[in-house]
């Protein structure tokens, strides 16, 4: 299975946000994009008006992970949109199965994450609906902060899950990701990888994607 990185622009220069996207452009596979709604998380960023004109001034794939309230309302829109994968949050959904069935109805991967103190149980029944698991790394609402190494065991069980799914489930891992903590997660399991600041802090944000995915292949063996 090839790795992935999928940068997040959280910590890019929003008011330039399309240019943001176009310097990782060659080297990232996925552009995620956190749309936060000052309720689930104490923070709020873009929503579907700006990724609808997003998706039109990129070649990437929207990565986009919903960091709201009411995921069963707002989620498939932006699927319809023309999201490549969107991600909801377990904790906020209300029918986690009925979203996964209107995403991927309107010809996206579903995806659901978990916030650090939720366990991974609570995605089990799930499985035959979800095409990733997203495992956060970071309490979801601000990039810079420092990885959880806890979550490790966490990021474990979701690629044991996805092995005895028989589906190509993917493992992404976001929150702290970055050259000294990418391995640890490749070596769990991940396969796709967001890294916000790291990315985005860097001199040259493509070269860094490049490093990032050499670090994550030579830690899983591939
Ligand atoms: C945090 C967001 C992340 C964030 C990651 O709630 O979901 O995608 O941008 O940023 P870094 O990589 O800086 O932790
Ligand atoms: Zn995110």
């Amino acid at each position: 299975m090839g790795l992935l990185i999928s940068p997040s622009v959280l910590n890019a220069d929003l008011s330039r946000l399309a240019d943001e996207v176009r310097r990782v452009e060659r080297a990232a596979d996925w552009i995620h994009l956190d749309v936060m709604d000052n309720h689930f998380v104490p923070n709020l960023t873009f929503g579907l008006p700006v990724i609808e004109s997003l998706i039109a001034a990129t070649s990437l794939p929207a990565d986009c992970h919903l960091m709201i309230n009411d995921p069963d309302r707002w989620a498939p829109a932006y699927a319809e949109a023309g999201a490549g994968s969107v991600t909801f949050h377990i904790e906020a959904a209300r029918n986690p199965r009925q979203i996964c069935r209107d995403l991927r109805n309107h010809g996206a991967r579903a995806a659901a994450a978990l916030k650090p103190g939720t366990r991974i149980e609570e995605i089990e029944d799930l499985l035959p609906d979800l095409d990733m698991i997203l495992i956060m790394t970071v309490e979801p609402g601000f990039g810079g902060q420092s990885f959880m190494e806890d979550m490790l065991p966490k990021v474990r069980r979701a690629r044991e899950y996805a092995k005895n799914a028989g589906t190509d489930i993917w493992v992404q891992v976001d929150g702290g990701v970055d050259a000294k903590t990418i391995g640890m997660c490749a070596e769990a399991g991940a396969n796709i990888f967001v890294a916000g600041s790291a990315v985005y802090r860097a001199d040259d944000p493509a070269v860094m994607i490049e490093t990032l995915r050499d670090i994550a292949t030579s830690a899983c063996g591939h």
